[in-house]
């Protein structure tokens, strides 16, 4: 922000200066002339992911999927508002063929640039501060998955000739134009069409289907902000149950044919939610259920409201989850080096549903783990692990060092850090440091070298941190 800011204002400076010394017409304050927006949102991991220069308000994706040929056909509208004069913005798009590009209705030129950006010059630079709306229409055949440090990210096909798409930390881009990164979180609609006899599914409320010359049509709003990472395109033959919680919540679980192994985790759906609400407070999504695939694709993703699980899901994995509703979705990473407060706090819940359910001992859990760490899992930052490495000690590492935590501050003030963060945060962005410093305000403690030792550290925490005294 500081250096955009600094540059803008240098730009801004030579500018002024030419108009005065070459045009002696020149108005007394010119406008500064537009500049580009930058390839990336300023993510030091990766620096192309997201896009500078504008904050989306809005998707209105529209796509037509044919599994059989796996053709997609899109033509998806971002509407979204200008923080700088643009003479050119970027959207980040993966493979596809782009039939034509339009800025506020007028056709604009393109080009593609590397693997995902798209770098759009309306015909008329975009004004700070105003709207405007990218329409982007293009075709092709999918990119399949690659294999990331976890499941991979890009296109899957099923065993019963169905596909979908997710992945973290991309996913949108894959099938819709976007500015890819979590800090820009916007509103989520879109109009999918599959052959008849499949069946569309992405995330937020569904509207009723619509079928017209061998095409069903559904339509999917998230009117809550939602990552781009976090929205989901599938088309199988799937059975699709439907329910709703107590609080009006919509719940759909949505069964791949060969899914039928995560039925019975399915059913603890509610009991989940209400146990979580216990601990974070309200649900945050406006839907909720899950996606069960017949396939492994190494992991599950949290997409909001409905998250999507391999085959045989087990009720820990649910918990994790949705878990992830408050810590990531909600309340999501401001840069991927923030990453532990999703992953650290979506794996402690599944050891808060143990002690819930089956009577475990966390103390003894968290004694086991520590004695067992490995060297090399010590030698793991949980906080700004470096590119590539971000879920590399989070799950293991990430639950003990938040059980230690709860040992650091006590019972108490952990159960109120737990609550308030997501409430305070709700639909919104954080930093790990914005959550070091709150836990300080919270406790009354300095924490500095506990979260030195636990979450920064690459080495296994001295004494003093792996037991600390009850005060
Ligand atoms: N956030 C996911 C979880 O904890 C894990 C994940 C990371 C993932 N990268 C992914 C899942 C890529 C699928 C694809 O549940
Ligand atoms: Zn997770």
């Amino acid at each position: 922000m500081v250096d955009r800011r600094a540059r803008l204002a240098a730009l801004c400076g030579i500018a002024c200066i030419v108009a005065a010394c070459t045009d002696t017409e020149a108005p007394s304050e010119p406008a500064p002339a537009p500049t580009h927006g930058a390839a990336g949102i300023g993510d030091a991991y990766y620096p192309e992911a997201g896009n500078g220069g504008y904050d989306v308000d809005r998707y209105e994706i529209d796509v037509r999927y044919d599994p059989g040929e796996h053709e997609l056909t899109g033509d998806t509208t971002v509407v979204a508002r200008a923080s700088q004069d643009l003479s050119q913005f970027h959207l980040d798009l993966r493979g596809f063929a782009i039939t034509s590009v339009e800025v506020d209705d007028e056709p604009a030129e393109f080009t593609r640039e590397g693997a995902a950006e798209l770098v759009v010059t309306p015909a008329n630079p975009v004004r700070e501060g105003t709207e405007f709306r990218t329409r982007v229409r293009y075709e092709g055949t999918p990119v399949v998955a690659n294999r990331g440090q976890l499941g991979g990210n890009g296109w899957y096909r099923t065993p019963s000739g169905g596909a979908y798409v997710f992945g973290e930390p991309e996913s949108a881009s894959f099938w819709y134009p976007a500015n890819e990164h979590p800090r820009d979180k916007a509103a989520f609609s879109l109009t999918a069409t599959v052959p008849e006899g499949w069946t569309a599914v992405s995330v937020g409320r569904t509207g009723k289907a619509t079928t017209k010359d061998g095409w069903t049509t559904t339509t999917w709003t998230e009117d809550t902000p939602v990552a781009s990472y976090l929205t989901l395109f599938a088309v199988d033959k799937f059975d699709v149950e439907t329910a709703t919680l107590a609080d009006g919540t919509p719940v759909r679980n949505v069964f791949s044919p060969g899914a039928d192994t995560s039925r019975a985790a399915a059913e603890h759906t509610p009991r989940i939610v209400e146990f979580l609400e216990s601990h974070f407070g309200d649900y945050p999504a406006s839907t909720v259920g899950g996606v069960y695939l017949d396939t492994n694709p190494g992991f599950a993703l949290e997409t909001q409201g409905t998250p999507t699980y391999p085959l045989d899901a087990d009720a820990d994995l649910l918990v994790h989850e949705l878990a992830h509703q408050w810590y990531g979705n909600s309340v999501s990473v401001h840069s991927w080096a923030d990453i532990c407060l999703n992953e650290c706090f979506a794996g402690y819940a599944t050891w808060l549903w143990a002690e819930e359910t089956r009577d475990a001992d966390l103390d003894a859990r968290y004694r086991t783990q520590v004695a067992n760490m490995s060297d090399g899992l010590w030698s793991l930052p949980l906080y700004d692990m470096g590119a590539g490495n971000e879920f590399g000690a989070v799950y293991q590492k990430g639950p003990v060092a938040v059980h230690a935590l709860r040992l650091r501050i006590g019972d108490e003030a952990f159960a109120e850090v737990l609550r308030r963060w997501p409430t305070e945060h709700a639909h919104g962005n954080a930093r790990w440091e914005d959550f070091e410093e709150f836990v300080e305000q919270v406790s009354g403690e300095d924490l500095d070298e506990f979260f030195q030792a636990w979450f920064r550290g690459t080495e296994r925490p001295a004494e003093e941190h792996l037991h600390p005294k009850p005060r």
